[in-house]
């Protein structure tokens, strides 16, 4: 029986010919097709401008570079992928971590502002949005820059994430639920006066060909991954629901496994996105052992929570037991295979692999 990846991600001919066709006519970097793409990411989001750049790291150090975090405070998860945190440090500011919630994202009861805040970057962890009204209660005249690099078009109360705050970013790194065929990233705002400043950062600091008036970056999406990217902009909502059907399917078949704490499907307010399937259970490894030896790939998002990574540990002064629900969430989350065009019956194959392992170990 073939063996079932943890995701995969979907590259047709379309999506390969019109990266070659951009690259056969159009301008290699800052083509026709990198415009497109950023006019139709803005108004899928619903923002006024976007502007994409050459990862998802990237989108998050030039918002904030824009944003002027230097030298202050940027509240963010400790739970999540380091660059969420690292971006901070590379603009300049300082990571101040606050613990989350049972679902995975930064909880709003615990945030403190300071003299010092400058902003907060709330991550919609695993596709499942952030709780957006709470948090801007907590932080009101604070800017909030979104993290929406798993995220591409998840919903909250009627608005899509990256929309909701000053900045959103997003990643198109391939597991992504949409890619641009390579690393990239993109930056979504209202606010023209932040769209032009991060444009002119992602493009060497340009304000014309020879005149650069700040110190920028060459962080660009190259044309052929911007034509690549059209398409998959196009699949987005469809691939999106196939991922919510297939979340509602596991959801269903594991409901009676009592060791086992399933995500949120979502509410009619909050429409996640499932970038990741993640599952809760005490026996983590173990199980994901039992799922290996039988075919079945799985991940851990994240097995070391960002403040306990070695570089942070010894910058910061961290240690265990700061943040107790992410540190907790490190050793019991597992990933299980999620992608467009994984098929029920691997589902319902994982499933009873799950139902199987707690009947023999429960
Ligand atoms: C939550 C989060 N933030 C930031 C990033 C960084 O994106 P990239 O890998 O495109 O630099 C990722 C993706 O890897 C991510 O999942």
């Amino acid at each position: 029986m073939d063996r079932i990846p943890i995701t995969k991600p979907v590259v047709t001919e379309e999506m390969i010919e019109a990266s070659a066709q951009a690259l056969r006519d159009e301008r290699i970097v800052l083509g026709e097709s990198v415009f497109k793409f950023e006019e139709e990411f803005a108004r899928y989001i619903g923002t006024d401008y976007a502007i994409s750049v050459s990862s998802g790291t990237d989108a998050l150090i030039l918002a904030m570079i824009a944003l002027n975090v230097r030298a202050k405070e940027v509240i963010t998860t400790p739970f999540s992928f380091v660059a969420t945190a690292t971006s901070i440090i590379h603009a300049g500011g300082t990571p101040i971590f606050v613990d989350i919630l049972e679902d995975g994202n930064i909880n709003p009861s615990l945030i403190r502002l300071t003299r010092e805040t400058a902003a907060i970057m709330p991550v919609h962890l695993y596709g499942y949005p952030a709780c957006m009204d709470e948090i801007i209660e907590a932080a009101p005249d604070t800017r909030i820059i979104e993290d929406a690099c798993q995220a591409h078009g998840a919903i909250y109360n009627g608005k899509r994430c990256g929309s909701i705050g000053d900045i959103g970013c997003f990643s198109f790194y391939p597991t992504k639920n949409m890619t641009v065929g390579g690393d990239g990233g993109i930056v979504t705002t209202n606010d023209k006066c932040l769209a032009e400043d991060i444009r002119k950062l992602s493009n060497c600091g340009r304000t014309s060909r020879y005149e650069h008036d700040v110190f920028g970056f060459t962080s660009r999406l190259n044309t052929a991954n911007a034509a690549f990217g059209r398409v998959q902009l196009r699949h987005l909502d469809d691939w999106n629901e196939r991922r919510r059907s297939l979340a509602r399917h596991y959801s269903e078949r594991l409901k009676d496994v009592s060791e086992i704490k399933l995500p949120s499907l979502g509410t009619h307010n909050v429409v996640p996105v499932f970038h990741l399937y993640v599952i809760n259970c005490n026996d983590r490894d173990a199980l994901a052992n039992h799922l290996a030896t039988n075919g079945v790939d799985t991940a851990t998002h994240y097995p070391i929570p960002i403040h306990l990574q070695p570089a942070y540990r010894e910058v910061y002064d961290l240690g265990p037991g700061k943040y107790p629900q992410s540190e907790h969430m490190s050793t019991t989350a597992l990933s299980l295979p999620l992608f467009p065009e994984l098929e029920y019956e691997q589902v319902d194959r994982i499933c009873d692999l799950i139902i199987d392992y707690y009947e023999e170990n429960g």
